[in-house]
């Protein structure tokens, strides 16, 4: 996560309408961030709370399944007193269609990226926006390939250190949902 871009994304959408999403909780580290950034908004935080799900693995996929688990109860327990609200299991299973204005997806996997960009990008707001942490990580090349499968015609993609993001236009077709899954 790098904070500044955070800050200048959590600006840009002050006035948009909508829940904050993360999806790749891990430990919480960016999730605490967000619950500073977004005080008054719920933040629904996605994650298996056991880790990588190896059986979506690619072999353009880097990181072993498993990799990154940590438990529920301490992300809970650190983020207690917050509107954060945790959602177990392998998304999108567990996904929730509600109004978003800030999407942060942290999931290292191909198929996994897809499915969050696919979604967030239909529950987005107007004006919203979407985070995508992988994208140029040389261990997390399936993120990136899922950021160009699924970029909507149209939407610029912004480029930061490692990361990426897009913002839905203020005006824009709120009905589109990208590209969609086109698996390498
Ligand atoms: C790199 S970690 C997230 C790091 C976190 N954002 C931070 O700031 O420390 C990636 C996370 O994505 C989760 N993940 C990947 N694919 C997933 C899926 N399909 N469903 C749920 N969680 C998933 C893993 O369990 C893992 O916790």
């Amino acid at each position: 996560m790098e904070a500044a871009l955070f800050d200048k994304l959590a600006k840009m959408v002050a006035d948009v309408p909508g829940d904050v999403a993360e999806v790749g909780v891990h430990k919480g580290d960016s999730a605490e961030y967000l619950t500073t950034l977004f005080p008054t908004r719920q933040l629904h935080l996605y994650d298996t709370f056991t880790g990588l799900p190896g059986q979506l693995k690619l072999s353009i996929d880097h990181n072993r399944g498993g990799a990154f688990a940590c438990s529920r109860h301490l992300v809970e327990e650190r983020l207690s007193g917050t509107n954060a609200i945790c959602r177990p299991g392998i998304f999108p299973e567990q996904a929730i269609n509600e109004p978003l204005c800030f999407v942060h997806c942290d999931v290292d996997y191909y198929y996994s990226t897809l499915a969050v960009l696919c979604w967030g990008w239909q529950c987005l707001s107007p004006g919203g926006v979407i985070v995508c942490d992988d994208y140029g990580f040389s261990t997390c090349l399936g993120a990136g390939l899922a950021v160009k499968h699924w970029l909507p015609e149209g939407a610029e993609l912004h480029l930061a250190v490692k990361r990426c993001w897009v913002r839905k236009e203020p005006t824009g077709d709120s009905n589109s949902t990208g590209g969609g899954p086109n698996p390498p």
